[in-house]
């Protein structure tokens, strides 16, 4: 009797909790089943939408928040909620995103690379197809040619809706610390190897104590990497497209880790204790003469009140003169989340007139559309987009910022530099032998084409 009134009650318990757990797993959405231009024209249905992105530096946050304040506008009864994944370079974010589908509560959108980083959510079936929003929108009519390929996944579909582009291969640096140490700047933009060094010879020579002529701010790993990919393009763009691709041998990137290591002689020595932008920041005050960073950095100086060409300057990454390295931003949908539909409006509202003008003018970034006027941009970033629409730039995919190597091998060699570059001795021919060995044990393997 007392077993069957225990059993009577763990049915009883089960199945009060069923509905609960039932409820924490939404249905996956066939984007076949959707009709896009009813969803995106219907502006009067209520909901929620989530959206995660990394953007928390300032500037970065501002454009994001004009995003979500332009979505309000246009979806009234839709309530926006902006979740910050702080981090830069969507490392912590895949891991974030994992997390929340396993527990039935994929975000609605959020932030992704197009290219190898979303591979891993389409590899779980997470993501929506957006070949209709695409199509609604007009996008292949609209991107600038060089985003349409890299915006389109393994599969031949479209997932991503990119929102911005910014520019990799860039040193920025602080006119004011040149002329207070009475260093000259180039009067061009596209330094040398050898300009490039005598500039750091000459600033390590006159800079006192405890400032540097260059910081890395690789609390995050990912900054040493951004630095690893500008040396090896910067090397030779051959040697780039072959690493991308899986090809690599020891010998060459030995010689890589060695330009490396004699750059980090010119590095501040507790460079992995700070974050990218508080590295931005010291630059700002004096500390350290340059920062090796994307563009991503302009609206931070922006909102540290320095303008382009009176506060600071910047340098194309030695040896990659008329070459464009891409780091294309935009926004995925889940296709299990609790409102696939609302997924589908923030995706959609990124891409519109309005948000890419607001955005693109507080990121500076370049905007992926060829309608987006270019009176939104301010100086450096209007140069920045016409060296990438100028027809002899070549462009190449970044490592660090998910496009052209897997997720997995990325994040592990943004690991490997980062500890490489806090080693003490700076071992070019060890680090260049584990760099090879990430490569191989994530088997990548790629068909890019940039040097041709
Ligand atoms: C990149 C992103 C940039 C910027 C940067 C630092 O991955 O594409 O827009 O956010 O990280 O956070």
């Amino acid at each position: 009797m007392k077993k069957l009134l225990i059993l009577a009650l763990v049915a009883a318990l089960a199945l009060s909790m069923a509905p609960a757990a039932l409820a924490a797993k939404n249905p996956t959405i066939n984007a076949d089943d959707l009709n896009f231009e009813a969803i995106i024209d219907d502006t009067e249905t209520a909901g929620t939408v989530n959206i995660y992105h990394w953007w928390t530096a300032g500037g970065e946050k501002d454009a994001i928040e004009s995003v979500v304040n332009e979505f309000k506008g246009i979806y009234e009864n839709i309530d926006a909620k902006s979740n910050p994944i702080p981090g830069g370079a969507g490392g912590a974010m895949v891991m974030k995103v994992k997390v929340l589908a396993q527990t039935g509560k994929s975000p609605e959108a959020f932030q992704a690379h197009p290219g190898q980083e979303i591979q891993p959510y389409l590899d779980a079936g997470l993501l929506l197809n957006l070949n209709g929003l695409w199509e609604y929108g007009e996008l292949e009519d609209r991107a600038i040619p060089s985003i349409v390929d890299m915006c389109t996944a393994s599969d031949g579909n479209h997932y991503v809706v990119p929102i911005g582009i910014h520019k990799t291969n860039i040193i920025l640096y602080n006119i004011h610390v040149f002329e207070k140490y009475g260093v000259a700047i180039p009067d061009h933009e596209d330094i040398t190897w050898d300009e490039f060094w005598s500039l750091c010879d000459e600033l390590a020579a006159k800079m006192p104590e405890g400032e540097y002529p260059l910081d890395l701010g690789d609390q995050k790993g990912w900054p040493a990497c951004q630095v690893f990919e500008n040396i090896l393009l910067g090397t030779d763009p051959k040697l780039y497209q072959d690493f991308i691709n899986g090809e690599y041998n020891v010998d060459d990137l030995t010689k890589v880790m060695e330009t490396y290591t004699k750059l980090m002689d010119y590095v501040a020595p507790d460079h992995n204790s700070r974050d990218w932008y508080h590295a931005t920041g010291a630059m700002v005050n004096g500390t350290y003469a340059m920062q090796i960073m994307g563009a991503w950095a302009q609206p931070l100086m922006t909102n540290m009140g320095q303008e382009y060409g009176v506060d600071y300057g910047v340098f194309t990454f030695p040896g990659t003169e008329g070459w464009f390295g891409m780091c294309v931003d935009g926004f995925v949908v889940s296709n299990n989340s609790a409102n696939v539909e609302g997924g589908v409006r923030w995706a959609y509202s990124v891409c519109t007139q309005d948000v890419q003008e607001y955005f693109s003018g507080l990121k500076e970034s370049i905007s992926p559309y060829t309608d987006t006027p270019d009176d939104v941009y301010n100086a450096l970033t209007l140069h920045f987009k016409e060296q990438l629409m100028d027809g002899n730039t070549k462009v190449y995919p970044s490592i660090t910022h998910g496009t052209a190597i897997p997720w997995s091998a990325s994040t592990s060699l943004q690991t490997q530099i980062q500890e490489y570059a806090t080693s003490t001795n700076h071992d070019a021919a060890y680090y260049a032998n584990r760099i090879v060995n990430i490569l191989k044990e994530a088997g990548v393997k790629g068909d890019w084409n940039l040097v041709d």
